[in-house]
């Protein structure tokens, strides 16, 4: 799917994404739990700077913020204009004021160098450029800084009808596609930094892996 259809998407989805994600909780995939573990997978500090990339509405804000404290830094960066607008409503709400949000497409946005951690949920598989992204960010993490992949991939176990239903189902209304099973960001991981957990949730559909700078 081109870039330009994302936006199309997302555009929809923006007012009422918070909610409809809650809706993965009806067939017990606990997308919000799996957020958290990949934000303690982060292990940052108080004081460190973070970015999410590919945030969305900010549904890891939160949790980053919890991480990070005041004192730290926070940039959110998204392709989608319409849900960046949704995250900014949250960081005014919350009176957040160490939080900077970049309307970019993650394969041209240019990290900063020296940080602490970088997160991307639920994202990163829709983007074409995902190897060039993961060794961008392995050049602008600091020794032993931490990037977390949360994201959905093709479970071993299940047949094949049975991951195109699903994927239809749950995962086509937000960009993806079948094709998608054959990208594999945490081999990338891999590949450009030092993988140190991969774990496994819901019978192998979604994952968590963190690599970590040396
Ligand atoms: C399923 S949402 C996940 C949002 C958020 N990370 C979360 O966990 O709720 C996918 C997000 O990826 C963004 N996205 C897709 N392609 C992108 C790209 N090339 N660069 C930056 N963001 C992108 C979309 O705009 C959307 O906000």
């Amino acid at each position: 799917m081109d870039k330009d259809s994302i936006k199309q998407i997302y555009r929809k989805r923006a007012p009422s994404y918070n909610n409809s994600v809650k809706l993965f909780y009806l067939i017990g995939w606990r997308v919000n739990l799996y957020r958290i573990k990949a934000v303690e997978s982060l292990n940052l500090k108080q004081g460190d700077t973070v970015v999410d990339l590919c945030c969305g509405t900010g549904l890891n804000f939160p949790h980053l913020q919890n991480a990070i404290g005041a004192e730290g830094k926070l940039i959110g960066v998204d392709l989608s204009s319409d849900m960046l607008k949704v995250a900014e409503r949250q960081v005014k709400n919350n009176g957040w004021e160490n939080v900077t949000l970049v309307n970019s497409d993650a394969a041209h946005y240019q990290l900063p160098k020296n940080i602490n951690g970088i997160i991307t949920s639920y994202a990163i598989t829709l983007i074409p450029e995902y190897d060039s992204i993961i060794i961008r960010g392995s050049d602008s993490l600091g020794k032993g800084g931490k990037f977390v992949i949360l994201d959905f991939k093709k479970p071993d176990g299940w047949p094949e009808w049975f991951s195109k239903l699903m994927l239809t189902l749950f995962i086509k209304p937000y960009g993806g596609t079948y094709e998608l099973k054959d990208r594999h960001a945490w081999k990338s991981l891999e590949k450009h930094l030092r993988l140190i957990e991969f774990k496994e949730f819901y019978w192998g559909s979604t994952y968590i892996a963190t690599g970590e700078k040396i």
